[in-house]
């Protein structure tokens, strides 16, 4: 019996299909605006770290772990040639430029002292991000006391973030988790360690909570960036609590 092909389409209609499809794939392959979609959960996005020292390199290495392309950044990127290269294809160094040129969603991860310069520099780039998570804790023997003093001028490590970054979407997180805790920490059987987060945005934040899910941990919201003062270490926030403790400290902080 013959078999009856379809007749192949028109010029006109093969161009309409290809227009289609290019139109389609342009769709798809958008960054997320900086009007901060949560996306689906499990959808990889692209992570940058600024800073790859003790924290950021732990942190983002949860990230690559959890599927999610990584790019490290370092004034120095040859020197993170060893730890892109043990975490596999996912991740890759560069510049901070490139970095933050690269993420969808930033990591802040660097000496607080810094956090200015990173505003003045990169301030328009980060505001168009989904979502800049702000690990960073102000540290008097290590950032300077001038620092520190302008910071609680500003409201605490959240409002000063906010100033020195204007128009960014800023969660601030893992705060007080120590870098060598990171990994044994993920994914924790029984209760999960709980995450204080606190952010202005909620689609931002909505962000931050898939993302820290994600790379095995609780997101608990404690309000908004003013409670950012409490994401430090030696506060009572800090160090390892389930989400019900979390919730039960925040409730006695203002
Ligand atoms: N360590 C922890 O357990 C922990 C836990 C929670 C939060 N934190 C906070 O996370 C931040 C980083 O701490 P850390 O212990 O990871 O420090 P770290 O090991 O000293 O690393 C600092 C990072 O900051 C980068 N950096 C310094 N100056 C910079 C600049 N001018 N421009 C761009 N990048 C710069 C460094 O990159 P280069 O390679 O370019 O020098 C380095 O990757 C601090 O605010 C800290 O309080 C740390």
């Amino acid at each position: 019996m013959p078999i009856s092909l379809p007749s192949p389409p028109t010029r006109r209609a093969a161009l309409r299909l290809a227009g289609g499809t290019i139109a389609f794939a342009a769709l798809a392959m958008r960054p997320l605006a900086g009007s901060a979609q949560t996306g689906p959960a499990g959808q990889p996005l692209k992570i940058a770290t600024i800073g790859a020292g003790r924290e950021g390199s732990a942190l983002g290495t949860l990230f690559v772990k959890a599927g999610h392309p990584v790019m490290f950044s370092s004034r120095h990127p040859e020197q993170l040639k060893d730890l892109v290269a043990g975490l596999g294809p996912l991740a890759q160094a560069g510049t901070v430029a490139e970095a933050i040129a690269f993420g969808e969603v930033v990591l802040l991860v660097v000496p607080y002292s810094v956090v200015p310069e990173i505003g003045k520099e990169y301030g328009s780039a980060l505001a168009a991000k989904a979502l800049v998570i702000d690990v960073s804790n102000p540290i008097a023997p290590r950032d300077g006391e001038d620092i520190v003093k302008w910071v609680d001028e500003q409201g605490g490590a959240g409002l000063a973030s906010a100033k020195a970054l204007p128009g960014a979407h800023i969660v601030r997180a893992f705060n007080a988790i120590g870098s060598t805790q990171l990994a044994t920490l993920a994914h924790r059987q029984g209760d999960p360690v709980g995450i204080p987060i606190a952010g202005d945005d909620q689609n931002a934040l909505a962000l931050a909570s898939r993302l820290i899910k994600e790379v095995g941990f609780e997101p608990v919201t404690v309000g908004g960036l003013a409670m950012g003062k409490y994401l430090v270490p030696r506060t009572p926030l800090g160090g390892v609590h389930t989400p019900e403790e979390i919730r039960q400290i925040a409730a006695t902080l203002k």
